[in-house]
């Protein structure tokens, strides 16, 4: 077992969202996912985002405002929301106080297919 640690980890700011992404800890040949925590200040927004991974995002703390798809949902702590790859997005943070903490895994669906796959025990032209 690993204890990844967001306190001891190395983080930076983009656009005022401080981003602490796991490619630090080196998971890359072991995980087939990347992962980041972000942190959106009270009253603040994440840049707006869209990519090719899909995204699972657990709210660790605070509230999120998702605008995704033509549609605002409100995410509480504890609470996730998956994004499809390409499905465009921004959070929000309405609260005038306290910060957003939220723990984003993302990974590409294809690989993700291959790897299901490999499991099945189909094997796959990737490993010979
Ligand atoms: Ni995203």
């Amino acid at each position: 077992m690993r204890i990844l640690d967001k306190h001891q980890a190395e983080s930076y700011a983009v656009e005022g969202v401080e981003v602490t992404r796991w490619e630090q800890f080196q998971l890359t040949s072991t995980v087939p996912f990347q992962a980041m925590w972000y942190e959106v200040p009270a009253g603040g927004a994440a840049p707006l985002d869209q990519h090719p991974e899909r995204e699972l995002s657990v709210v660790v703390s605070g509230e999120a405002e998702v605008q995704a798809s033509g549609a605002t949902h409100v995410v509480t702590q504890g609470q996730a929301f998956l994004l499809e790859g390409q499905e465009a997005h921004r959070v929000h943070n309405r609260s005038p106080k306290a910060p957003l903490l939220v723990l984003s895994v993302y990974w590409m669906p294809e690989r993700a297919g291959e790897l299901a796959a490999a499991a099945a025990g189909d094997g796959g032209e990737s490993n010979e």
